[in-house]
């Protein structure tokens, strides 16, 4: 067995020169510290990612984008194709798993300080990649095509429209005209299935390429303990324990598709008024409830709603600026005050996103995982801590 798998990579080696990509491999090594519980942050979300094309691409054989077939599609999905209802619910339960932990990852890279010189780029394509992720999920909750979806779509658009000069622009870009018609239904699949998935296949592998090169950074406030401890070997261990984590979330994905399976709710009635209730995905809460408690009117014609919308696209283009804003790289090392900043916008976040939803549980499972990652990193220590090549 080992002699004919020798041949099959001498055959390939022969013809594409596998061999610096062995080496490469072979060489690669992760620095070991009371923080490298952090780094599988990245491939778990990677992990979520390749499920979404997976089932993606198994949706599409049944999936029809047009409003007079798409909930019926979907509808016999659930009910008639065998396991349907899974490959649905996996779908859709992947797709809140990955923007999760794209932001537990981004949080974790902000904190260690990863983002610094010359990792700049790898932050810029990962927080582009993060922005195409909620692209993904704006475009993919409307597909089928129910009431709480095209609704909660109008009020997205519509938000849109309100910025001044190109507000209107956008409306009509994304709606394909001024209303939800099946217009908007196939521009979306079209998002969805192809401008997306050819963006994201760009944007990821130069961040995954650059990661590759560049190798794992070392945050500085435990330089001197990664300094002392001996490298942990990507190839295998670094990469199998990604694999277990990686088992671990397939079981925890399905228990939850098995568990709780993606409701369809009832198809969209453009005619009806508006259902109560109407929300967006729960990673647009935060914004969508910041809008909630801006007061109606105006100031100089300017919709005082105008604010936080021109806020967050001002807050988005920081986000992106982040390698260039962080001051401490210049000068001691460590910058407490743009610490301080990030935490303040993730305590914003969850707290609106909290009251968004008038429930403590956003506050739970954001401390639910910081209390995992904290006993992981405490498991992984003490092992590492026994020395490993
Ligand atoms: C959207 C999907 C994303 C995927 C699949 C992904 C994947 C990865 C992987 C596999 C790594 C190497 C392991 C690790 O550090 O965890 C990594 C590193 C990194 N990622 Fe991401 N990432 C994503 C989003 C983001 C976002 C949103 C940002 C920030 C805005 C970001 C910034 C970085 C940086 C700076 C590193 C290098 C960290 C270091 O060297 O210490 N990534 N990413």
């Amino acid at each position: 067995m080992r002699e004919r798998l020798r041949k099959i990579y001498r055959w390939f080696d022969e013809r594409i020169a596998l061999g610096p990509v062995r080496e490469f491999a072979m060489h690669k090594t992760v620095p070991v510290h009371r923080y490298s519980v952090f780094y599988y942050l990245g491939g778990m979300t990677l992990f979520f990612f390749v499920v979404q094309v997976c089932t993606g691409i198994l949706l599409m054989l049944y999936y029809r984008p047009s409003p007079n077939g798409a909930f019926e599609s979907v509808e016999f999905l659930m009910t008639t194709v065998p396991f349907g209802w899974l490959l649905r619910s996996i779908h859709s339960w992947s797709a809140n798993l990955m923007i999760f932990f794209a932001f537990v990852h981004m949080a974790s890279v902000f904190f260690m300080k990863g983002y610094r010189k010359p990792r700049e780029l790898t932050w810029i394509t990962g927080a582009l990649a993060l922005f195409l992720a909620f692209a993904f999920g704006f475009s993919g909750y409307l597909l089928p095509w129910n009431q709480l979806s095209f609704f909660a779509t109008r009020v997205g658009t519509d938000i849109a429209g309100v910025v001044p000069g190109v507000g209107h622009w956008v409306l009509r870009f994304l709606r394909g005209g001024d209303r939800i018609t099946g217009g908007t239904l196939s521009r979306f699949y079209g998002w969805h299935v192809a401008i997306l998935p050819a963006l994201m296949t760009f944007f990821l592998g130069a961040h995954l390429l650059l990661v590759q090169t560049l190798g794992m950074s070392v945050p500085p406030s435990v330089e001197e303990e990664a300094a002392k401890r001996r490298p942990m070997r990507f190839f295998p261990n670094f990469a199998m324990r990604d694999l277990f984590g990686w088992t671990v979330a397939l079981g925890v994905l399905a228990s939850l598709a098995a568990w709780f399976p993606w409701e369809l709710g009832v198809k969209a009635n453009q005619f009806a008024p508006a259902p109560a209730g109407i929300r967006p995905e729960w990673y647009f809460m935060f914004m969508f409830q910041t809008l909630r408690l801006v007061p109606g009117g105006e100031i100089a014609g300017v919709e005082y709603e105008v604010i936080p919308i021109l806020g967050f696209g001002l807050a988005a283009l920081l986000l992106v600026l982040v390698p260039f804003l962080d001051r401490g790289v210049v000068r001691s090392g460590r910058s407490p005050l743009f610490t301080a900043v990030g935490a303040v916008g993730v305590a914003y976040i969850v707290a609106l996103t909290a009251w968004g939803y008038h429930s403590w549980t956003p506050i739970y499972v954001v401390l639910g995982v910081a209390a995992l990652i904290v006993l992981l990193a405490w498991a992984t220590r003490r092992r590492d801590s026994g020395g490993e090549a």
